[in-house]
């Protein structure tokens, strides 16, 4: 049965650092008039600390705290319709996909290929897994999730080329439509 044009929608984007996640996020939630969820942001806001400083403490209590934060998101989403952009390594946790098939009703995967992702992700120190050799963490990175990315997707989204409007509009479009 189709769902009710009146249901929820939750909107997931996953995809690599650099993606555009956040940014197309915002601008998809802001042109359906439904709410923006960031789950780096809810962790620093609900920890008082950056990611960099609870990576300090080991990535394991970043991932708790990503966790909690993708649940709260999804959680309010299944409410009242909302965007949510998750941090690259989410779907690292078996738990979070589970979760995010269950309640999602479009998981987006920004696909970008490497060059963009260093390019974009070169400006700004807030990514601790990308210190050093940015590119080859990027690589390793990409090998290690694609699949993944591919797995939890009802939509995957070239990014090459495109600005953050038009990736933003092709997403809206297609969740506006009904569509997944
Ligand atoms: C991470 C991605 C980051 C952030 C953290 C870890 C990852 O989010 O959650 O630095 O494992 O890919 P963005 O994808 O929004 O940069």
């Amino acid at each position: 049965m189709a769902a009710s044009p009146d249901a929820p929608k939750v909107v997931v984007l996953v995809g690599l650092m650099g993606s555009g996640k956040s940014s197309v996020a915002r601008r998809v939630a802001s042109g359906l008039s439904i709410d923006f969820y960031d789950t780096d942001e809810i962790v620093s806001t609900s920890t008082g600390r950056s990611v960099r400083e609870l990576f300090s403490e080991g990535e394991e209590v970043f991932r708790r705290h990503e966790r909690a934060a993708l649940l709260e998101a999804l959680e309010a989403c299944s409410v009242r319709s909302g965007v949510v952009a998750t941090g690259g390594g989410v779907v690292t946790r078996p738990d979070n996909v589970t979760d995010i098939a269950r309640v999602a009703t479009h998981v987006v995967w920004l696909d970008a290929d490497v060059d963009e992702l260093v390019a974009r992700t070169a400006h700004g120190t807030h990514r601790p897994l990308l210190d050093g050799d940015a590119r080859g963490k990027l690589i390793e990175m990409r090998d290690a999730r694609n699949d993944l990315y591919d797995a939890v997707s009802t939509m995957r989204v070239e990014t090459k080329g495109r600005s953050i409007a038009q990736i933003a509009d092709e997403i809206r479009n297609v969740v506006a439509g009904g569509a997944s």
